[in-house]
């Protein structure tokens, strides 16, 4: 009996048995390539199966011993795996091409090298490329292995015979395993190898990292499934004009996906960021109108960003609005509500609105400071350089409560700042500490927050 193929969207991972030139899920062109499954499969129904049963075990008995993890000795980078890497784990990295990921992998090899095997495959680059980036890295152990191969039935052997403490993979789109007539990069091998790799880590207990590159949209190349089938995803982020980068996690079945880790790309590699909020505020002008200070929420840690607006008479009939770090229809929304509700008028007049430091500010909690922003370039008043604010606008122009907000004003507190406007709500539930510790002000409009904050 002949095999039947059936047809993946390299996209989005959609199957169907039929070929589409156009995605059915997802409406990419030219993205279903062709899957022939393994012929043992075929022919197997649950009904006519000769698979004996297998045993089952009582939760209760089952050993649940606090997983085993080695600390890479990069904080940052510990705390977003949730407490250091777990042993058995396969840890997907994505992020865009140059963003990073190779540099952070080759730089964790040095604190992991002191007392771990570790052995780097290189699908991307030779051997000596990966030397020279060692050495601008300063990474010197002895106990770091490299190897440059994309066969990967090969490199599980060497895994086996090598038997390191961890296996870095860099990338998976370079892989491919002999047999599987596709091309590398493509569903079928992406697929496949991570499934071999998954299958190495939890048989020989080695925590693997893979590398995967993520495609123009922002998803990882290859497969959606790619994600489900590893332990964590973590995404390496940041803008091309600024040197910091941030590591998110955004599945982890080994801890939270709160976490951050905020590094700093330099001349010799990563740093981390200890103090992400003086990082975003500094340079900030004195004595200027048209910029407040947020405090949002990344994970579970507050980062200060400031937001300016710039508000000017417009020149043609139909004013411009822009936003960079900040939801455009929000900003639309929000001019609305401070025309409709708080009588700031913005007819005729351009709206500029730019989150310093390239940092995106997703919370309705910086609603508030974007709010305070504008209207002080409206009015061209001078907001307080040592205030802060964070609420988060309803239509009717209320402030409405934000959530940690005593973790936001610890940071705030902690960064010098001493008068925080925040929403009204919030103010009952502080502790008595957080209340003394600097000049909280709750207001329940806009208008009495922008009257709290301008000088
Ligand atoms: P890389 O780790 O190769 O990116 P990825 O593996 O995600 O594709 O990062 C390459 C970029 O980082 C490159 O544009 C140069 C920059 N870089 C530095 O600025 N300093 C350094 O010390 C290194 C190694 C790279
Ligand atoms: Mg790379």
């Amino acid at each position: 009996m002949a095999v039947k193929s059936v047809y993946i969207c390299s996209e989005c991972g959609y199957e169907s048995a039929k070929w589409y030139g156009k995605c059915p899920s997802c409406g990419e062109w030219n993205t279903m390539e062709e899957h022939i499954p393994s012929p043992q499969i075929k022919g197997k129904t649950a009904a006519v199966s000769k698979s004996a049963p297998s045993s089952v075990r009582k939760l209760s008995e089952i050993n649940s011993d606090i997983e085993k993890r080695i600390l890479s000795g990069v904080n940052e980078f510990d705390r977003v795996l949730g407490g250091g890497i777990v042993e058995g784990s396969l840890v997907l990295l994505s992020g865009d091409p140059g963003i990073g990921k190779s540099t952070i992998l080759l730089q964790i090899c040095q604190p992991i090298g002191k007392s771990k095997k570790v052995l780097y495959v290189s699908g991307e680059e030779s051997a000596r490329q990966i030397k020279l980036r060692a050495n601008r890295l300063g990474v010197t152990t002895e106990n770091l292995f490299v190897l440059a191969q994309t066969d990967v039935l090969s490199i599980i052997e060497t895994i086996k015979v090598e038997k390191p403490d961890i296996v870095i993979v860099d990338s998976i789109q370079t892989m491919v395993i002999d047999g599987i007539s596709s091309t590398a990069g493509s569903v079928t091998q992406v697929r496949e190898s991570t499934n071999l790799f998954m299958h190495l880590a939890k048989s020989l207990g080695i925590p693997i990292f893979i590398v995967g590159h993520v495609n123009k949209d922002g998803a990882i190349a290859g497969p959606k499934v790619l994600e489900h089938i590893v332990d964590t995803v973590l995404y390496f982020e940041g803008e091309r004009n600024y040197s910091y980068r941030i590591l998110r996690s955004v599945k982890n079945r080994f801890g939270s996906t709160n976490e951050i880790g905020v590094f700093e790309m330099t001349q010799n590699g990563l740093k981390e960021v200890e103090n992400p909020s003086l990082l975003m505020l500094s340079g900030r002008p004195k004595n200027a109108s048209g910029t407040c200070v947020a405090c949002t929420m990344e994970g579970s840690r507050p980062i200060l960003a400031e937001v300016q607006g710039l508000v000017t008479a417009s020149g043609f009939g139909t004013p411009r609005r822009m936003s960079t770090g900040f939801d455009y229809n929000r900003m639309s929304m929000l001019i609305a509500v401070l025309e409709k509700r708080a009588g700031y008028f913005f007819n005729g007049m351009d709206a500029y609105l730019n989150i310093v430091g390239g940092l995106k500010l997703y919370e309705p909690a910086a609603d508030l400071s974007v709010a305070i922003a504008l209207i002080s370039s409206l009015k061209d008043k001078v907001i307080n350089e040592d205030a802060l604010a964070f609420g988060e606008i309803g239509l009717a122009g209320e402030i409405r409560a934000v959530n940690n907000c005593e973790q936001r004003i610890a940071e705030a507190v902690r960064l010098g700042f001493t008068k925080c406007v925040i929403p009204f709500h919030n103010y009952k539930s502080l502790s008595k500490e957080i209340k003394t510790s600097a000049d909280i002000i709750p207001v329940r409009n806009i208008r009495s927050a922008f009257e709290a904050v301008s000088e």
